[in-house]
């Protein structure tokens, strides 16, 4: 079957570079230009009788979406590294191949990591909208004080890309370095001098806790009443990864009863909803998913997504691709 008759959907808008991949390789190309997360209803119309479908972490791409489309759907590219939205084990078994893009958001990711640190620690955004409302009238001794960063003990949750590129950041802060993951990561050891401890002993001994696991079975409330009871009360977490490895309602009871100091959050439980006490609670920093969110990063991200998409209808292997066994049976 050539090219020129596969049929794509793009179920939201994404950077340019990645769209005009699509249109440089393929005819019938179709954008969701709303630029609004499909309803479900919406997603499952849409996706009939297509050949590839270009998703986002928004959409829960299962066996249901999967059979909607029908039996000549070949790759799902997903435009995000991560991909707990999308039924791997359905894909694999009816034949699709899926993709990420890993990789390109590293950096961005992590860098948004520290910024959350930053902003919790020292109370940047509590202190602008004090600032912005006029309310500052001279410097005070015991206005807006933080926790210090540099010399403090930094515990990475999850040693992939993300966590070791946050650790090898610390560096210029001097930090003392802890990691918990299933696996020895050597080159973070001897890179940043980082120890691999149990996830008891990172709680305990942490003053900022930056969470780089992906959501899977066994992550799933990694972060609970007992984790919160095991931070210090000076400490602070940072989740960058998935909402759901940390039970939000865990989290607001930590910071309401001062359990842990603060916490600088990118990603819920139930995005895009959010817990309504986490919204009042000061000792909290929360933005709305945007830890990737560089012009240049999620343009590379686009392209990422469609090249693997524009090379599976091509019947090539795609760089990314999650499920090789598609290919080798
Ligand atoms: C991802 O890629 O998984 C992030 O959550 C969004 O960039």
């Amino acid at each position: 079957m050539s090219l020129d008759q596969f049929k794509v959907y793009v179920t939201r808008v994404i950077p340019q570079p990645g769209l005009d991949i699509l249109n440089a390789n393929l005819k019938h190309v179709k954008l969701n230009t709303a630029d609004n997360i499909l309803s479900r209803e919406e997603l499952l119309e849409n996706i009939k009788g297509l050949d590839g479908l270009l998703s986002l972490l928004t959409e829960r791409i299962d066996g249901e979406a999967m059979d909607a489309a029908g039996p000549q759907l070949k790759v799902v590219a997903n435009h995000a590294v991560g991909f707990d939205n999308i039924d791997l084990p359905a894909a694999t078994e009816r034949g699709i191949m899926v993709t990420n893009t890993p990789g390109v958001l590293t950096d961005a990711t992590s860098d948004f990591a520290w910024a959350l640190l930053f902003a919790t620690a020292r109370r940047i955004a509590d202190a602008d909208k004090f600032t912005r409302a006029l309310k500052y009238d001279g410097w005070g001794p015991m206005m807006y004080m933080g926790g210090d960063i540099t010399g403090r003990t930094l515990g990475i949750v999850g040693a992939g890309r993300i966590g070791v590129a946050m650790a090898a950041k610390s560096v210029g802060f001097k930090m003392r370095v802890l990691y918990s993951d299933e696996f020895r990561n050597e080159k973070l050891e001897q890179e940043v001098g980082a120890r691999k401890v149990a996830f008891e002993e990172l709680l305990n001994e942490s003053d900022f806790v930056s969470v780089h696991v992906p959501l899977l079975k066994s992550t799933h409330h990694l972060f609970n009443d007992d984790s919160f009871r095991m931070m210090k009360k000076t400490a602070y977490l940072i989740n960058t990864s998935r909402g759901p490895v940390v039970d939000e309602a865990a989290l607001v009871r930590a910071l309401q009863t001062g359990e842990i100091a603060g916490a600088g959050i990118d990603v819920y439980e139930d995005e895009p909803k959010i817990h309504p006490e986490l919204i009042k609670l000061d000792n909290a920093v929360l933005a709305p998913h945007i830890a990737s969110a560089t012009i240049e990063t999620r343009g590379k991200m686009a392209t990422m997504a469609a090249s693997n998409l524009v090379a599976a209808l091509k019947g090539e292997r795609p760089d990314n691709l999650l499920n090789p066994e598609v290919l080798d049976d």
